[in-house]
């Protein structure tokens, strides 16, 4: 019997996260090499792959992703040696950081070989690669032989997505395959480290944290538009920062001691309550028995000072708070030290989407 695919459907395929099967990859690394785009996992979140080489096939992914075309793609790598033929001049701190912390969560962006065309790189001299640790990522650039450009594959300013049903969600029949693996392990991208300024500058937080670099750099810069974001208090007024990354829900943040954040989220909730808003918060186990009465939908991402957790949920917690039409969304704000920096920067980041642009009345 031939079963019934929904044609919506059709070009999901699951994959085993850890043993990928190869028919599946092949599928996907035949779609790139004719200019198809392809949704695979990563260890951070899923990306929109494409031949990084190839210009129609990058123009569809800015198309697919409604991505402004000044916001330049990373290149995925298979080795050390595919990085090296797509850079002009690689530092010394490449190999040393290569060598540490690839294949993972490391970005590196240095000056670009002549052939890497300026729709990836949105006209810059630099190209930002990064080697993957996912099995299924990896399997696909070994079966594709090509450096593959994939940004996160998510609707421009939206979350990224960290499940295959979030890409579905945002980018629907748009793309060619989405390879679903199920949940992504870390739930951030990548942390973008310029090697082309000295001393090496963090454009991005991400899962490799800046204490981590300095063990193996020495001192590393915070660009000056991370180190704004991460240095806001919680209550900072939002409206200033950049977009992105936001749910469509206003997102408001709580920064201190435990007890003291509880107390202040208890009493937001109760004032939107008062007000007829539907609430939701994203908290930790302890702060359950205050909030969850008070606040309509709730969601813990573990115990106090579990970031690992919290960073790896929040993403889709954005999600779901949003499908259940919350008008604000009350988040923990954790300190700016290891994985805390980034789930700061895209919390912050997060808040300060412009009210136009929320659903709040
Ligand atoms: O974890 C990740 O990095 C995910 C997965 C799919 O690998 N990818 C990802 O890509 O987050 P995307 O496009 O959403 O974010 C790429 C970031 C952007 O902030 C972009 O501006 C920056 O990297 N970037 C890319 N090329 C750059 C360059 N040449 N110079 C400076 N920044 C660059
Ligand atoms: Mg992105």
């Amino acid at each position: 019997m031939i079963p019934l695919v929904s044609k919506k459907n059709s070009n999901i395929v699951k994959v085993n996260p850890g043993f990928p099967q190869r028919v599946h990859i092949q599928r996907a690394a035949t779609l790139l090499r004719k200019s198809g785009i392809v949704v695979f996992p990563t260890e951070t979140v899923y990306g929109l792959g494409a031949d990084a080489l190839d210009k129609t096939a990058i123009a569809r992914i800015f198309a697919a992703k409604q991505r402004p075309n000044w916001d330049p793609l990373i290149v995925h790598v298979r080795d050390v040696a595919m990085a090296r033929s797509l850079a002009k001049t690689l530092p010394d701190a490449f190999e040393v950081l290569a060598g540490k912390f690839w294949p993972g969560p490391l970005t590196v962006v240095v000056q670009k070989a002549g052939h890497v065309p300026d729709e990836v790189t949105a006209g810059r001299p630099t190209v930002a690669m990064r080697m993957p640790r996912h099995a299924v990522a990896a399997m696909l650039l070994e079966e594709a032989g090509l450096p593959i450009a994939a940004p996160s594959a998510n609707k421009f300013g939206r979350p990224s997505p960290t499940r295959a049903e979030h890409a579905l969600e945002d980018l629907g029949s748009n793309v060619d395959l989405i390879l679903d693996a199920g949940p992504t392990l870390m739930g951030l991208e990548s942390t973008v480290l310029d090697l082309t300024q000295s001393p090496p500058a963090i454009l991005r937080p991400g899962g490799v944290t800046r204490e981590q670099l300095e063990t193996v750099i020495g001192p590393v810069t915070l660009a000056p538009s991370v180190a704004d974001e991460v240095a806001k208090q919680g209550l900072a007024s939002p409206g200033m920062s950049q977009q992105h990354y936001a749910p469509r829900a206003r997102v408001e943040l709580f920064e201190g001691a435990m007890d003291d954040i509880a107390n202040q989220m208890l009493a937001r909730a109760i004032d939107l309550r008062n007000r007829g808003h539907r609430a939701g918060a994203i908290i930790c186990d302890e702060m359950l028995p205050l909030l969850d009465k008070t606040t309509d939908f709730v969601s813990s991402f573990g115990h106090w000072g579990e970031w690992d957790r919290y960073a790896k949920r929040l993403f889709a917690a954005f999600r779901v708070l949003d499908s259940q039409g919350v008008v604000s969304i009350l988040c923990v704000l954790p300190p700016a030290e290891g994985i805390g920096l980034a789930i700061r920067d895209r919390l912050q980041r997060a808040a300060g989407k412009p009210r136009s642009e929320r659903g709040e009345s």
